[in-house]
C-alpha cells in the first residue's frame, strides 16, 4: 500500500522522471562524487538534465560525501525526490568480520546477526541506505571465487544465516541505525558450471526448488527490502529477462513485493547472452521481468529518448517499477529527511569502536575450525618455542574480499598478535604467496630447525577469492607447498594456519601438518582471534558449512547427494566391486566432510532419545542428546541434526540438516539437550514442484559432523 506522498509524487511526475527513478548509476556522474567500481565501467551517455533524475547510486559513502551529493541532487531535482545511496557492505564497513563463508562455519545465527548488525551501524552513519547482502547463493564448487560470499552447501543452514543477517541489517523498523537488505543473486548463481566465473547455471525447477530457493525464501520472509537479479541463466533464460522466475516464482510463490534491482550491467548482458539484440529490446524484456532498477547498465536509459511515446504497457510498466522505487524511499524515511542516518559526529564515535572490533573478534573465533590435532599438539603454551613461517604471517591480508573500507594495511597481523603473546616465537616468511627464493627458503628452515614447534601461515590472498577469481587448481600455490614440505624434513610439530576464501585440497597440507587451523579470511580481528585460538585461551568450535574434496576431480562434492541406483558401498575405500558409483581413482568420501570441525574438548553425543517415534507432519519432533565432556576444559560444539526419508515421491538426500544448535559444555560433565525439529523442515519437493511433507519411514541421525551420527526410525504417519 504506497503512502500518500508516494501517490503524490506518482501523480506528478512525468514519464521521464519516472523513467530515471529505475536507473543506477555511480556517484561519479555527479560533483564530488567517485566510485568503487565492481564492474566493466560504461559511460553514462546521459544529458545534465536526465543525471539530476536518476533514482539510485551506487559504490560511495562517508557523510561528508553523500552529504554533498544528496544536496546537490536535491537543488536539481525538480520534485525533491531524494536519491537512495547503496553499497556491498557485505561483512563489515570498516569493522570487518570473518568472511560470510566463516560466519557460516560459526553454526551461530547470533554471530551472523551481530556481524549485520555493526556493519548496518556503522554504514549509516556513513551514509548508506541500502547494502548488498546478504548472498544466500548455495554453493558446492570451490572452484567458483564467491563461495566466501555465502554461507555454504546447506539450505537449511543458509536460510537460518539469510533470516538472522536480514534481521540484523534491517532490525525492526529499518531506523538510521540500520540499512535495507538486498537478498543476492537471485538465482542459483552459486551453480556456475564447472565453478567458472558468470558459466551457464541449468538446475531443474525441482532441484532448485529443493535445494537453492529455501535461503532465497527465508530471507524474503524474513521481510528483505530488496532482491538482486543474477548474471546467469536459469531454466534457460538470464535471470534478469526471466519472467517465470521473476514474475511467477519471485513475486507470485514467494510473495515478494519489495524492488528487485539487477546485477551490474546484467540487463545489458542480455544482449550478450543473445537472447536481446539491442539495448531498448534488452530493456523491453527486462521491464516485462519486473526488474525495476537498472545497475549500470544504460539499457533503461534507452526509454527516455522515447519518453513522450511509449505504449500503454510499457508506460505501465514504468509505473509499477517506479513506484516500487519510491516506496522504498519512503519506508527509509528519505522523504522526512534525505541525510538520514548521515552525522560526522557518528561517524567519529560509532565506527571502528573497541565494542565493534570485540564483537569482530568474537565472531572470528566462533568461526575458525580446528580440522586436525594429532597429539593433542595444540593448545600451545607462550613459551612454547616456536617458529612463525609462511606468507600470511605477516600479512594484514586477512580481511577477504567485499571488505568495502576495510584497510589491510592497518590490520593487525598473525606476527604481530603472536609475538606479543609469545616471547621465545621467531619469524621468517619463507616465500610469498606465489613466488619465492632459495634464500627465503633456506631462511625460514634454519630458523625452524632452532624451535622445538613450527607454526606455518600459509593460504590465499584476498584477490583470489570474491568475484571473478574462479580457481582450477584449489591447491596451496606450489611453492607454499615446497616450503611445507621443506619445513616437514625437520620432524617437528607442523601447526598449519589456513587463510583461504573457499574449500582448499587439503590432502598433502594434513599429510604433512600435525595440526590444522582454517582461519578463513578471519577480519579485523582474526590475528587475535588466531592468537587465543593457538595458545587454547579460546577452545575452537567452528564446524564446516562447505565439504573440503580430497582433490578438484570429486568437485562438486556435497554431503547431502542422492542414492543413486548403485551406490557406494564403501565411500573411504575402492574396493573391487566394480558396479558402483565411485571413481576408479579416487575414494568418494571428502577428506573433511560438511560439518566438520574438532574442539581441544572430548566432545561426543553418548546416546539421544526422542519424545515420540510416531508423529504427524503438523508435529514437532522433540530429540534430547545426552552429550558427555571427558576432559577438564569447557567448549562448545554444535549438535547437528540430519534426517532421511526411506521412501520419497521424488529422490531423497541421504541426509538433510533439519536442526542444529550451538552449545557449550563444561569440563568433565554430562549435559542433556533437547532439540525441537518441526516437521515442516522434512518437507520435500514433489514432482509437480509443489513441497509436502511424506508420510513414511524415516531416520533421525545427529552428531557433531555429518559423518559420525546416531541413528533413530520414526514414522511420520
Ligand atoms: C557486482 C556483484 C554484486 C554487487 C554488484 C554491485 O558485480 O555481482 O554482488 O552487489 O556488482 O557492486
Amino acid at each position: 500500500m504506497s503512502s500518500e506522498k508516494v501517490d503524490q509524487l506518482m501523480q506528478a511526475m512525468t514519464i521521464a522522471e519516472k523513467i530515471g527513478q529505475l536507473i543506477q548509476t555511480t556517484a561519479d556522474v555527479f560533483p564530488n562524487g567517485d566510485a568503487v567500481v565492481t564492474g566493466p565501467m560504461k559511460s553514462a551517455n546521459m544529458s545534465a538534465e536526465s543525471v539530476y533524475t536518476i533514482g539510485t547510486v551506487l559504490g560511495i559513502s562517508g557523510a561528508k560525501k553523500v552529504k554533498q551529493i544528496q544536496y546537490d541532487y536535491l537543488q536539481h531535482n525538480r520534485l525533491k525526490i531524494p536519491l537512495i545511496f547503496m553499497a556491498d557492505v557485505i561483512h563489515g564497513y570498516q569493522t570487518i568480520f570473518p568472511i560470510p563463508l566463516a560466519l557460516g562455519a560459526s553454526f551461530n545465527p547470533e554471530t551472523m546477526k551481530i556481524a549485520s548488525q555493526v556493519a548496518a551501524q556503522e554504514s549509516a552513519a556513513g551514509g548508506i541506505h541500502v547494502t548488498f547482502a546478504p548472498m544466500v547463493d548455495l554453493v558446492r564448487d570451490p572452484r567458483w571465487g564467491r563461495v566466501m560470499e555465502s554461507t555454504g552447501e546447506d539450505p537449511y543452514l543458509n536460510s537460518v544465516m539469510a533470516t538472522a543477517s536480514v534481521q540484523g541489517f534491517q532490525g525492526d523498523s529499518l531506523d538510521d541505525h540500520h540499512v535495507a537488505a538486498c537478498v543476492k543473486h537471485f538465482a542459483a548463481y552459486g551453480a556456475a558450471e564447472a565453478g567458472r566465473e558468470y558459466n551457464t547455471v541449468d538446475v531443474s525447477e525441482w532441484r532448485f526448488k529443493e535445494q537453492y530457493l529455501p535461503a532465497y525464501q527465508a530471507a524474503v520472509d524474513a521481510q528483505a527490502a530488496l532482491v538482486m537479479t543474477s548474471f546467469n541463466t536459469l531454466f534457460g533464460v538470464p535471470a534478469s529477462a526471466n519472467q517465470h522466475l521473476m514474475r511467477d516464482i519471485l513475486r507470485q510463490e514467494m510473495a515478494f513485493n519489495g524492488v528487485l534491482i539487477s546485477d551490474w550491467s546484467a540487463v545489458a548482458e542480455l544482449i550478450n547472452h543473445g537472447v536481446a539484440g539491442d539495448h531498448q529490446a534488452a530493456a523491453d524484456l527486462a521491464l516485462k521481468a519486473g526488474v525495476d532498477i537498472d545497475m549500470m547498465g544504460y539499457a533503461y536509459a534507452k526509454y527516455l529518448e522515447k519518453a513522450a511515446d511509449l505504449d500503454t504497457t510499457t508506460a505501465q510498466l514504468i509505473d509499477e517499477s517506479a513506484r516500487r522505487v519510491l516506496e522504498l524511499k519512503d519506508k527509509l524515511g528519505l522523504f522526512t529527511d534525505p541525510y538520514r542516518g548521515l552525522d560526522d559526529t557518528r561517524e567519529a564515535t560509532e565506527i571502528k569502536t573497541t565494542a565493534n572490533l570485540q564483537a569482530a573478534q568474537a565472531a572470528a573465533e566462533d568461526s575458525i575450525v580446528l580440522l586436525k590435532n594429532d597429539r593433542a599438539v595444540l593448545p600451545l603454551v607462550p613459551e612454547t618455542r616456536a617458529a612463525l613461517i609462511g606468507p600470511v604471517a605477516d600479512s594484514g591480508d586477512i580481511l577477504g574480499s567485499w571488505s568495502w573500507q576495510g584497510d589491510p594495511a592497518a590490520t593487525e597481523t598473525i606476527k604481530t598478535a603472536l609475538s606479543a603473546a609469545m616471547p621465545n616465537l621467531t619469524f621468517a616468511a619463507g616465500s610469498d604467496y606465489r613466488t619465492s627464493s632459495v634464500r627465503d627458503l633456506k631462511e625460514a628452515v634454519a630458523l625452524a630447525r632452532q624451535q622445538d614447534v613450527i607454526i606455518a601461515a600459509l593460504g590465499l590472498p584476498a584477490d583470489e577469492s570474491g568475484e571473478a577469481t574462479s580457481l582450477a587448481n584449489i591447491q596451496l600455490p606450489a611453492e607454499q607447498l615446497v616450503l611445507l614440505r621443506e619445513l616437514a624434513k625437520l620432524n617437528k610439530p607442523i601447526i598449519s594456519v589456513i587463510v583461504a576464501g573457499r574449500p582448499l585440497d587439503l590432502t598433502e597440507v594434513a599429510d604433512l601438518s600435525t595440526a590444522i587451523l582454517f582461519a578463513w579470511f578471519p577480519g579485523s580481528k582474526g590475528a587475535a582471534a588466531l592468537s587465543r585460538i593457538l595458545l587454547g585461551e579460546v577452545n575452537p568450535s567452528g564446524k564446516l558449512p562447505m565439504t573440503f574434496p580430497r582433490s578438484v576431480g570429486q568437485v562438486p562434492i556435497y554431503y547431502n547427494e542422492y542414492r543413486t541406483g548403485r551406490p557406494s558401498t564403501n565411500p573411504f575405500g575402492r574396493d573391487d566391486i566394480k558396479y558402483q558409483s565411485k571413481y576408479m581413482d579416487e575414494v568418494n568420501a571428502p577428506l573433511y566432510p560438511f560439518g566438520f570441525g574438532l574442539s581441544y574438548a572430548d566432545i561426543s553425543v553418548k546416546a539421544i532419545e526422542l519424545a515420540q517415534t510416531t508423529v504427524t507432519p503438523a508435529d514437532t519432533l522433540a530429540v534430547t542428546v545426552h552429550l558427555e565432556n571427558q576432559s577438564t576444559i569447557s567448549g562448545k560444539t554444535v549438535i547437528e541434526c540430519y534426517t532421511h526419508q526411506q521412501v520419497g515421491e521424488t529422490v531423497r538426500p541421504v541426509k538433510s540438516l533439519v536442526a542444529f544448535e550451538k552449545v557449550e559444555i563444561a569440563g568433565e560433565s554430562l549435559a542433556d539437550f533437547t532439540i525441537e525439529i518441526p516437521c515442516e523442515h522434512l518437507a520435500s519437493v514433489h514432482q509437480d514442484l509443489h513441497q509436502a511433507v511424506d508420510s513414511g519411514e524415516y531416520q533421525l541421525m545427529v552428531g557433531l559432523d555429518s559423518d559420525h551420527l546416531i541413528t533413530v526410525p520414526f514414522t511420520i504417519e
